[in-house]
């Protein structure tokens, strides 16, 4: 079989921390399991900075465009707060988005039984909560032009963002969406305001086409993105994928993260279009959160959220369905156990460190087998 490149870039602060973790855990892969994954590493943000004098070297760019997939830490730190805006650490993970295409972020919000009880809504409604929303990262009102600031005299000035989406953008995030239900609960809720933007009203009339075309056998609702919100909040198990604009995205992802807890728990994927020849998708795959300059450096950090991004790389990546679900499955034993990092800490449990909670991830996949 083909080895599967792989490459690595912690980055900033916590990253490295986090990637140390995810490092065992492939090793371990490669010498007992024969998975055979090639890694590589790179540079990216604040460490790429500091050695080249950009985010992100031409080098580094070409050995993410040529892995199966990437895995990335963070990046930033009050270190590189001063530095020019085009070579700031963040202008590497937004050129990695732009010149890999991904357009399609998946946020899933899974609710660790163990963790329930910690969750701002009552524990029955978390409980067990496994949902995954997908959001266009690529297109809407974050890109579209024009998108100004004019000065109408009088001191009055008028902000101006322009919402975009044509046909291929709605059909392309929509057919992801699709496929991966079709792996999961086989259901889609589609958002938008159709009510009051034009642009809902197209991506409306877009993923029930595409729906018709290729996926009856999904169902699908679609739903006012406002309305979506409450729904989240109210009863969020009613929901298996939800496919929505960059926007309401970006929003209802939020929320549904924090349904189940720390920033420290939380992966994500970003997928681009699959390869006209192999049908393999560009992908990175990195934790919700930042670089933690407050807690880097302590081994404190909670690695969950990168090796959770490991899980969804061998699942979405590489189709490695049981070792995704084992390394899941182990997480969630590692939090029964009652072993817990510093920022997911409750009374009554056991507080350990980064690379402890590491160890004890791969103990349990171990176990596991
Ligand atoms: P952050 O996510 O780094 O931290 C927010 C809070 O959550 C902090 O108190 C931190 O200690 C805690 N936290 C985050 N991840 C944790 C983990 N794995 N374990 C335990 N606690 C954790 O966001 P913040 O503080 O707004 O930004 C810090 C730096 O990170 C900034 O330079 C920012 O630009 C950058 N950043 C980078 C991102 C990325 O690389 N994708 C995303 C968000 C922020
Ligand atoms: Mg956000």
């Amino acid at each position: 079989m083909a080895s599967r490149k792989l490459l690595l870039l912690p980055g900033d602060g916590i990253g490295p921390e986090a990637m140390a973790e995810v490092r065992k855990i492939i090793a371990y892969f490669n010498a007992d399991l024969g998975l055979d994954f090639e890694l590589d590493e790179g540079l990216v943000g604040g460490s790429a900075y500091d050695a080249h004098g950009k985010a992100i070297s031409e080098e580094d760019m070409g050995k993410a465009l040529a892995a199966d997939a990437v895995l990335f830490g963070a990046v930033g730190g009050p270190k590189w707060d001063s530095v020019a805006y085009d070579v700031r650490p963040e202008a590497g993970l937004l050129r990695l988005r732009k010149d890999m295409a991904l357009f399609a972020n998946l946020r899933p919000a899974i609710c660790y039984p163990a963790l329930a009880a910690s969750s701002s809504l009552k524990p029955e409604v978390v409980e067990g909560l496994d949902i995954l929303i997908v959001r266009e990262l690529t297109g809407g009102v974050y890109f579209g032009e024009p998108k100004e600031i004019i000065d109408l005299g009088n001191s009055q000035k008028r902000g101006i963002d322009t919402q975009i989406y044509d046909t291929f953008e709605i059909e392309r995030i929509a057919g992801v969406a699709f496929e991966l239900a079709r792996a999961r609960g086989n259901k889609v809720t589609s958002m938008e305001k159709r009510n009051v933007m034009k642009s809902g009203v197209l991506w409306n009339e877009v993923v029930t086409a595409t729906h018709k075309a290729r996926y009856s056998d999904v169902q699908l609702d679609h739903m006012l993105a406002d309305a979506g919100g409450m729904q989240l909040v109210r009863w969020p198990k009613q929901f298996d994928v939800i496919v929505t604009d960059n926007l309401f995205g970006d929003m209802l992802s939020d929320v549904a993260a924090m349904l189940t807890g720390s920033l420290g728990m939380l992966p994500s994927a970003s997928l681009g279009a699959p390869d006209a020849k192999t049908g393999a998708r560009k992908a990175l795959y990195e934790p919700v959160h930042g670089s933690a300059p407050d807690i880097s450096g302590k081994g404190i950090a909670n690695p969950i959220a990168m090796i959770a991004s490991l899980a969804m790389c061998l699942r979405y990546s590489f189709n490695l369905i049981a070792e995704a679900d084992r390394l899941e499955a182990a997480i969630s034993g590692v939090l029964d156990d009652g072993l817990r990092t510093a920022d997911i800490w409750s009374q009554g449990s056991t507080k350990i460190g980064t690379t402890e909670m590491g160890d004890a991830i791969l103990g349990k996949f171990k176990a596991l087998s």
